[in-house]
């Protein structure tokens, strides 16, 4: 990721986010030590982060509250994969065994409870009322969102009101706070703040159809998580969704209108779940689910073009707009 044309602006930046990620309090217990360590050294994209810090630079943030507020939101992120791994049972992330392939389940779940209580802690670092407010604000929003696509029933659902909502809660929530941070610490003019936030909600709702498109599409290794998850669990996403729209009357579809897939009846044999992925991976679900990623990426762009924004990007800050630009570029091209 590091070597993305859009990061090389804050490269030392990031360099330092990496050193706070790595930083625990001395009397941290070893146990937790390695398993954070394990997880922060796994890599990641660190997406989130280098939206903190372009927002804080564009604005004219401090360094050090941005840092904080970066290092938090990636922290935050990580807590929830953790707890999203156990939940969804998947073993592998980041091309490595996650935590609950070699923890107990209460283990797995106290150790991700440390890591929301740490990622909090960061974001105390800044100081700022208002950005732990959206900070546990959105916590709230993400849980209950987990919570509504548990009960809501996987599989039943075909609604894409419905799938909009769950993608918001579980992930354009955090990317958005993610990209109003930097102007919250800057105290930048209120529409500063909420065009930021309006980018990072469809640059969020963006990034997870592209990561469920992914799930039918990418090459396993280079994205480091199995394909086929989504519909492994029962959890019917966009591209699926769109899928049984167009092949009604595919064997696949009327498998999944019948009820075959969805969670809580018998698991789906390999050969299945291989063929209902081929389906959707050769339909064209996944360009029309694609079309609707760019449609969110061109109004995250109109939201920056926003004249608060403008104003801010003075000669000097200029090229940190241009990078979130290209961000949004790089969220619906990524391959991993
Ligand atoms: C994975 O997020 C979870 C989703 C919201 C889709 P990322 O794709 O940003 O994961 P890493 O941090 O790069 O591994
Ligand atoms: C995870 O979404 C979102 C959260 C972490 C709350 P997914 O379940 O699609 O993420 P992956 O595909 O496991 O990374
Ligand atoms: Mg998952
Ligand atoms: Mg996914």
């Amino acid at each position: 990721m590091s070597e993305l044309p859009f990061l090389v602006l804050i490269r030392d930046e990031l360099e330092q986010v990496e050193q706070l990620l790595r930083r625990r309090p001395p009397d941290t217990y070893p146990a937790i030590t390695e398993a954070i360590e394990r997880l922060v050294s796994s890599g990641g994209k660190r997406i989130r982060p280098a939206l903190v810090l372009l927002s804080a630079r564009l604005c004219g943030a401090g360094l050090e509250r941005a840092l904080f507020a970066a290092a938090a939101v990636e922290m935050l992120h990580t807590a929830t994969l953790i707890h999203d791994d156990l939940i969804d049972g998947a073993t592998v992330r980041r091309g490595q065994s996650t935590l609950n392939a070699t923890h107990s389940p209460a283990e797995t779940v106290l150790i991700g409870d440390y890591v929301f209580a740490y990622a909090a802690y960061l974001a105390s670092q800044t100081e700022s009322t208002r950005l732990m407010c959206r900070f546990a604000e959105t916590l709230m929003v993400i849980c209950q969102g987990e919570v509504r696509q548990m009960l809501g029933g996987r599989g039943g659902s075909f609604s894409f009101r419905e799938y909009e909502q769950r993608i918001y809660a579980k992930t354009a929530s955090l990317i958005s706070l993610a990209a109003e941070a930097g102007a919250i610490l800057a105290s930048a003019d209120e529409r500063a703040v909420q065009a930021l936030r309006l980018y990072g909600k469809h640059l969020g709702l963006a990034f997870q159809i592209v990561d469920d498109v992914l799930d039918f599409t990418a090459d396993e290794e280079m994205l480091g998580k199995p394909v086929g998850s989504d519909l492994r669990q029962g959890l019917f996403t966009l591209p699926f969704l769109l899928f049984i729209e167009l092949e009604a009357q595919h064997p696949v579809a009327r498998r999944a209108l019948e009820g075959e897939y969805a969670a809580g009846r018998a698991p789906l044999s390999e050969a299945a779940l291989y063929e209902a992925v081929q389906a959707v991976a050769g339909s064209k679900a996944i360009e029309q689910a694609m079309e609707i990623a760019d449609r969110h990426i061109e109004w995250a762009k109109e939201a920056l073009a926003s004249p608060a924004l403008s104003s801010c990007a003075t000669d000097a800050r200029r090229d940190y707009l241009i990078a979130l630009l290209e961000l949004a570029d790089f969220v619906v091209r990524r391959r991993f």
